[in-house]
């Protein structure tokens, strides 16, 4: 990672992967980097909302964080507890930048896009387009797709189904760049799965 990444990634390191997903910010960021090549987005924003858009899971507690999985939370609870980390996701991220002396010109479209990562409606920029881009296809990634798979108790062809609808559902992916990446993906689980 180059070293203007490298300080905010090692700040923001205790307090990734709080949701029993782990390596889902190398992963996103890993993402963010090829998406912002393909699609000329800027590394500088869209980097650092993809390591720091999470880090807010670790201000709450263990069952706000685990709960959002199960079906016996409400979607208005569910839309609660998602506000709150994207909110305590800011507030980590203003420290973190300050610390790594980020440079500043760039804070409010970063904070602007971890701000509203899973709840906005449609696409701000680029920037935010390949950060959430990256974001879901942590899902189509091996860690990602297993995490799903045990986490839910669902069958594989259940799981390959889902996400290959999600793939073509309007607002789900900004970029085509993505989409292609997507199908990829699910190919290589299929594959890993009939070996
Ligand atoms: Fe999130
Ligand atoms: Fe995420």
């Amino acid at each position: 990672m180059k070293d203007k990444y490298k300080k905010i990634w090692e700040l923001a390191l205790p307090y990734q992967d709080k949701r029993d997903d782990k390596g889902h910010a190398k992963i996103v960021t890993e993402y963010t980097f090829e998406l912002c090549q393909i699609e000329k987005a800027n590394e500088i924003v869209a980097v650092a909302a993809a390591i720091l858009h999470d880090i807010g899971w670790s201000k709450l507690s263990q069952e706000e964080r685990l709960n959002i999985f199960g079906s016996k939370i409400t979607p208005e609870a569910e839309y609660e507890i998602r506000l709150k980390h994207q909110n305590e996701s800011v507030k980590l991220a203003k420290k973190i930048l300050n610390t790594a002396k980020y440079p500043i010109i760039y804070f409010k479209d970063i904070f602007e896009i971890i701000s509203e990562h899973d709840t906005r409606e449609g696409f701000l920029s680029s920037e935010d387009g390949v950060m959430r881009d990256a974001d879901k296809l942590w899902r189509y990634s091996q860690k990602g797709f297993q995490a799903d798979l045990s986490r839910n108790n669902f069958t594989f062809d259940f799981l390959y189904n889902k996400m290959l609808k999600n793939i073509d559902r309007k607002n789900y992916f900004c970029f085509d760049s993505a989409r292609d990446i997507a199908r990829q993906e699910l190919e290589n689980r299929r594959r890993e799965f009939s070996e």
